[in-house]
């Protein structure tokens, strides 16, 4: 449903240019969760805002449900990010002067929904994510784990067929981290909803199906998981041996052992 074909991505950072992504090819299907690891300033967050329509390739195509993002307008591909895709960022994002309720309904009014219906639909999402009781209480006044729920639930309220979010737990402890990757874990599942998750931790990334190792604006090697899914969660994702279940892809097989809380 997201695709990238061997895109380049290059900024002009005054007199240098530098190339952020060089040559990445990566689809993502619906109802799959896939992690992008890789150290800093590797292109993890271009490729994640490539494949939302965040950004548009320098060369190479970007497709998003088989339509080219150069082939829309601005204004498409406005449409298609309010509509069909959520993001979740690594400082939550969520307006200052608005309730939790209003923050999760904003995409809705943007989207042309009336008042009553986004409050409604807004209502729904904080249930979703456990927070029912936060809809009238401002950001300042919630936990960073709750900030995050919100805006996982402002992310869903559109119910888009794709997540996408960067660092979602880098601001975050560690219990409060497991309940907010066990909650994106369990869109994919719950539907087709594709989840793509940028992130530093291997642990976090451990929840993924597939994970893609970027160095250097390139895809360095890519593992995909078996036998993880809401059961696999259950029967012990953490310890060692179930980590030990990463199947190669036969991309690169060097790497098919790296997935481990050090890599
Ligand atoms: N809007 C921009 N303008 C200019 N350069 C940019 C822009 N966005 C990213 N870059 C550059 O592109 C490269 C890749 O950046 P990117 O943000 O994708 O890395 P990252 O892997 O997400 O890093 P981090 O883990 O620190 O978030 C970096 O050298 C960065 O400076
Ligand atoms: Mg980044």
């Amino acid at each position: 449903m997201m695709e990238l074909r061997d895109v380049t991505k290059t900024y002009d950072q005054g007199r240098r240019t530098v190339q952020a992504v060089r040559g990445v090819s990566l689809r993502i299907v619906g109802g799959e969760f896939v992690s992008i690891m890789g150290p800093s300033g590797s292109g993890k967050s271009t490729v994640l805002h490539l494949l939302g329509a965040l950004d548009t390739p320098s060369s190479g195509a970007a497709l998003f449900d088989g339509r080219d993002l150069r082939a829309m307008s601005d204004r498409e591909r406005s449409h298609l990010r309010r509509t069909r895709i959520g993001f979740i960022f690594q400082f939550f994002n969520l307006l200052p002067t608005l309730k939790g309720g209003e923050n999760v309904a904003l995409p809705l009014l943007l989207a042309g929904k009336s008042r009553g219906e986004a409050r409604k639909l807004a209502e729904a999402s904080l249930e979703r994510v456990g927070l029912s009781d936060r809809i009238d209480h401002f950001p300042e006044e919630m936990s960073g784990g709750e900030m995050q729920r919100v805006a996982i639930a402002r992310a869903l309220v559109t119910n888009p067929e794709a997540v996408l979010c960067d660092e979602p737990t880098g601001n975050l402890d560690s219990v409060t981290s497991e309940e907010i990757l066990t909650l994106l874990r369990g869109l994919p599942e719950s539907g087709r909803c594709a989840v793509v998750m940028v992130t530093h931790d291997a642990y976090s990334a451990s929840y993924a199906d597939r994970i893609v190792h970027i160095r250097d604006g390139r895809i360095e090697s890519e593992v995909r998981k078996h036998n993880i899914g809401a059961r696999g969660q259950e029967s012990g994702i953490k310890d060692q041996e179930s980590r030990e279940t990463v199947q190669d892809t036969g991309i690169a097989p060097s790497r098919a052992a790296s997935v481990r809380p050090d890599a």
